[in-house]
């Protein structure tokens, strides 16, 4: 029997360019895998079931990250019970109202207008020191030089991580961020090392807290811990919202920009007005996230029967949300494998929707923006050493592992 079009789209060796499949796909938007799982590849379908309370982020059949706050009281609890007391101590992307609610909340007012002003301006900072390392190379990896780095600085400055950690950190986060990858959970050797890091990550961030607590600063983690309005959490959910935003806010920022320069470099002339307008940044941000998205994919499990079109979901069904379906679904966007920055009413996916929409957008988009208006200009003349590039093997956090560019001298 042939694979189906998802465990297709699973394979690596569809990395490079797996939007064919989801065209396919998209002939029946909701549409039952072999395994019993249900893909939706509509941009209609997708927005609905972002919106539905019948779906939900919290009971997934195997939890991935669920040892996230290194709480003792999960490894004495048989599966059934344990995914229940366990769920109130996930991250709140894997959490549903209640208590997502409360917790997003108190992100969502650190997130305030002048840290995100003062964000823009460190960013810049940090980016100009990544592009000065850069000077007299002939050729560089954007990956390692560029855009690995940038994202992982950025949020130990959000949060408050000095920067003498930031390697550990960046350590960390690099390995946590294969806990991300559903089909990445069923490998042991990595489940053990997600593990350590998840166990190193907290202690240290419960070190940090405790400093935070007794002498605050101007930092994300010192206004978490101290809370608001009488509201304060818990510090498993303080050490589990931390990592949430290392996690969340790293990979996916790496694949924008490396993507960003990716397709840039594959149509110049946008490389090119972007250079002599950078105002027109935002927009062009905004259609990268719709046509090369960084992440392509998120599960979510069926709470209720749910009757789609002609097609019904059955209660307990897992459910993947092909995100970046959506996002070219010609029914939505005209011309939809057209990168175009001109783009009127661009209401792509990239960030998902609902009540789990990214709470980092403010900051990535500054990070995008930042970062390839940057590299345009200090950078003109790039040339692509690889192209298609290696991918990783990520399917729904998906981009490239290296980004070779050569730097060619002005004539
Ligand atoms: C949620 C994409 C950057 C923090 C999400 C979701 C998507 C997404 C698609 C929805 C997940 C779902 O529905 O299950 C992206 C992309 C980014 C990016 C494409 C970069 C280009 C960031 C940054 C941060 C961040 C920089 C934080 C510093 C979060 C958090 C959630 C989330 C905490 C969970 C929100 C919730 O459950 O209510 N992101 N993200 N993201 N993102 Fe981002």
């Amino acid at each position: 029997m042939s694979p189906t079009l998802f465990a297709q789209v699973l394979d690596p060796a569809h990395r490079a360019d797996p939007y064919p499949l989801y065209e396919a796909l998209r002939r029946s938007p909701v549409s039952r895998q072999d395994d019993g799982t249900w893909v939706v590849s509509s941009h209609a379908a997708i927005a609905r079931l972002l919106h539905d309370p019948r779906i939900s982020s919290e009971d997934l059949p195997d939890p991935p990250l669920f040892r996230w706050t290194g709480h003792p009281i999960q490894d004495l609890l048989v599966r059934p019970i344990r995914s229940r007391i366990v769920a109130r101590h996930r991250p709140f992307i894997f959490r549903d109202p209640p208590d997502h609610d409360l917790l997003r909340r108190h992100v969502m007012r650190e997130f305030s207008p002048g840290r995100v002003r003062r964000m823009r301006r460190e960013t810049e900072a940090i980016t100009g020191a990544l592009l000065d390392r850069l000077e007299g190379r002939a050729a560089f990896d954007l990956v390692e030089d560029v855009s690995y780095p940038l994202p992982v600085t950025v949020i130990c400055d959000l949060l408050g991580v000095p920067r003498e950690d930031e390697p550990r950190f960046q350590g960390w986060a690099t390995q946590l961020a294969t806990a991300l990858e559903p089909n990445q959970r069923t490998d042991a050797a990595n489940a053990a090392r997600n593990e350590a890091a998840f166990t190193a990550i907290s202690d240290y961030l419960r070190g940090l807290i405790r400093e935070r607590r007794a002498s605050p600063r101007d930092d994300m983690l010192s206004g978490l811990a101290a809370g608001r309005d009488g509201e304060r959490m818990n510090d498993y959910d303080l050490v589990a919202t931390a990592v949430l935003l290392l996690v969340a806010g790293h990979e996916t920022t790496v694949n924008l920009i490396t993507n960003g320069i990716l397709t840039l470099l594959r149509f110049p002339e946008h490389a090119e007005r972007l250079r002599r307008e950078p105002e027109i940044a935002p927009r062009l941000i905004e259609e990268l996230l719709r046509y090369e998205p960084p992440v392509h994919y998120r599960t979510r499990l069926a709470l209720a029967d749910i009757g789609l079109g002609d097609a019904t979901i059955p209660e307990g069904a897992p459910v993947v949300l092909l995100l970046a379906a959506g996002n070219r679904d010609p029914a939505r966007f005209r011309d939809p494998d057209r990168f175009d920055p001109d783009r009127e009413d661009n209401r792509h996916l990239g960030f998902g929707g609902g009540l789990h929409y990214c709470v980092g957008a403010p900051l990535a988009r500054i990070e995008a923006e930042v970062a390839l208006t940057a590299i345009v200009r200090r950078l003109p003349r790039l040339r692509l050493l690889d192209d298609p590039p290696p991918y990783r093997p990520g399917a729904s956090l998906r981009g490239p592992r290296r980004l070779r560019l050569a730097v060619e001298a002005p004539v």
